[in-house]
């Protein structure tokens, strides 16, 4: 996704937005850009480049760009092929307005056949429109002495799309800023604030946030921060981030992915200590329900539909879960259910307009995410956070072993279950951290072995049953978006109807063999897949040694009831995707082609 970040103080802008596109290279973009003006001379310099921030930095090493007030951007490309004439900041035919934006303008094509008829527009981009359309509103504004954020809150009704935006203007010692479905915060300094698209952008400068809101315009200063919403002024609260910078940086790992795996233990205590305590259980939330439907994309869905299991189980209500994407569009029958929406982010475009067609529907809606104050929190009646902390890489681990928790969390609330088995499930729910941490110290170099073995193929299946299909499915899509090594998830029982073709030497099968109610069937197809020539990998328990007589490879996990086996199997899966794609040489943190967070639809 583009990213945007702002400056307004007494230091040099230059190094400082620089550096705030730094810390979110990890949105995934193709082009930057950066902007200074110095309110003095009336000057705005602007430098824009295809390369990495880190080259754009040696670029401008030289420049005799100065000035207190700054904007930049990270390109993710929506509209135009990625190019320096498309890069932002995008500018006035006049050049002394200047735009970043992260979101889609779709009606830009219509304003420019429109009012803006008679621009000349140097870009592709629908973003150009946003400068040109302030530049007009300025020129022809009825408001007498109109200022910049006048001209802005007049131009946004026409804009239709999703947009977080910087404005900035030749003279104007500030800049103008505006959200609508793309997060915007600020981050408040002494004698100096700053905006970005996301919170890690800032932390080395503050870790004092102001979320904004939908509709919020802001008119930022070196010491002022004025918000409105709807012609009116409002107060937002100023949030203390409890990140550090570090925890947003690697912390000494090669790879966030890998930091963020062996955070899986402790993000699982994070989490249950939000909701458990001497006095018991408690979400925070009002949970009568008689159905629940879950929504979600992405690694975020197999954490819902592990979910289904998981909650059915504990406690007998009945789940049923949607692709977000698919949901948007179809007759869906919902009536009377508790929609809960399950996304890291909190800001994928897909799930937020689900959220937002549950509530045309009347549905209670909650919110399962790891952004305090994202755009899921505010659409949501409620909101239940996991706190796995600032994940940076953009395949997802620690974020889905905590969806997993909130499930288990979710079904022991929601369960009738008698106050000695609740004691008994709540101690299984307790010890998940140190079963997760036994995977990591005590199987890591196992699984770096059976990942060398596994980065030599081109094709491979994961297979599980009941509780551990979602994680199969999960493995797999961990796998493939970071080794780029073709995998796919499969319910063990169904492989045999018209997967076997596919079977050969060369389609090594992760099979997920932990003991629960259907192993032996789950070993049958083992046994078939092995004899259609396929090796076998088995995530089985210690102790398991019959197990051996049927596999290949063996990784082995923690014994535990089966509906808490998909902690300890999970663990060991992302390690298992890390160390093959580490083996292939991938880049791991930002696999091509993929944004930590897909902002539009
Ligand atoms: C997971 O590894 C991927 N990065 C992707 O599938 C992700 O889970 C999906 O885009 C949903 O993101 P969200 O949880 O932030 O909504």
């Amino acid at each position: 996704m583009c990213g945007i970040v702002g400056y307004v103080g007494e230091r040099e802008a230059l190094q400082i937005i620089l550096n705030s596109l730094q810390r979110i290279e990890y949105r995934g973009y193709d082009s930057c850009g950066v902007l200074v003006q110095d309110s003095n001379e009336m000057e705005i310099h602007a430098h824009k480049s295809m390369k990495s921030i880190a080259q754009l930095k040696k670029n401008l090493s030289k420049s005799k760009y100065s000035g207190t007030v700054g904007i930049g951007h990270t390109r993710w490309a929506t509209h135009g092929v990625p190019s320096r004439r498309n890069a932002h900041p995008h500018f006035d035919s006049d050049g002394e307005i200047a735009v970043v934006h992260n979101g889609i303008i779709e009606n830009f094509q219509e304003l420019k056949e429109g009012p803006l008829c008679n621009c000349i527009f140097k870009s592709d981009t629908d973003t150009e429109v946003i400068p040109h359309l302030i530049h007009q509103t300025l020129k022809k504004s009825l408001i007498k002495n109109a200022t910049l954020k006048d001209a802005v809150r007049e131009c946004l009704p026409h804009l239709k799309g999703s947009y977080a935006l910087i404005v900035a203007a030749k003279g104007f010692d500030g800049l103008v800023v505006a959200r609508k479905d793309s997060p915007l915060i600020i981050g408040v300094g002494d004698r100096e604030n700053f905006i970005a698209s996301d919170v890690p952008a800032v932390l080395d400068q503050t870790n004092r946030v102001i979320y904004l809101e939908e509709g919020d315009i802001a008119v930022v200063k070196k010491d002022s921060i004025y918000i409105e919403n709807d012609a009116a002024e409002v107060k937002r609260e100023e949030i203390l981030i409890p990140w550090t910078i570090e925890d947003a940086e690697k912390g000494g790992y090669e790879h966030f992915m890998l930091k963020e795996i062996h955070e899986e233990p402790k993000a699982i205590i994070d989490t249950l200590r939000g909701y458990l305590s001497e006095d018991g259980l408690n979400l925070g939330l009002e949970l009568e329900v008689s159905s629940i439907l879950m929504v979600a994309c992405g690694t975020s869905y197999y954490s819902a539909l592990c979910g289904k299991y998981i909650i059915e189980h504990l406690a007998k209500v009945p789940v049923q879960v949607e692709l977000a994407s698919e949901f948007n569009y179809s007759d869906f029958v919902l009536n009377n259910m508790m929609v809960m929406a399950i996304t890291q982010s909190g800001e994928t475009a897909d799930t937020l307009m689900a959220l937002k067609k549950a509530k045309r529907f009347g549905c209670k809606t909650v919110a399962i995410t790891n952004v305090v104050g994202s755009s899921a929190t505010r659409i949501a009646d409620d909101t239940i956070y996991v706190r796995a902390g600032p994940e940076i890489g953009v395949a997802a681990t620690k974020s889905f072993i905590v969806q997993l928790i909130t499930s288990y969390l979710l079904g022991l609330s929601l369960a009738n279950m008698p106050g000695r088995e609740l004691e008994e499930r709540i101690a299984d729910l307790k010890r998940m951290p140190q079963l997760a941490q036994l995977v990591i110290d005590g199987e890591d170099a196992n699984i770096q072995k059976q990942a060398r073995y596994l980065s030599e193929y081109d094709n491979v299946f994961f297979v599980g049953r009941g509780v551990n299909l979602p994680i199969a499915l999960e493995g797999a899509l961990k796998l493939k978006e970071i080794s780029y090594i073709h995998a796919e998830g499969y319910a063990a029982g169904e492989l045999k109807h018209g997967p076997f073709a596919l079977l050969t030497k060369d389609t090594p099968v992760i099979a997920i063999l932990t003991r629960d109610n259907i192993y032996e069937k789950t070993l049958v197809n083992v046994k078939e897949i092995k004899a259609r020539g396929a090796p076998v990998i088995a995530i089985a328990e210690t102790g398991d040694d019959e197990v051996e007589k049927y596999v290949d490879r063996v990784i082995r996990v923690p014994r535990t009831s089966a509906i808490f086996s998909p902690i300890p199997n999970t663990v060991a899966l992302h390690l298992l995707a890390y160390w093959t794609a580490k083996a292939r040489g991938c880049e791991i943190d930002k696999p091509r082609n993929l944004a930590k967070s897909v902002t539009v639809e």
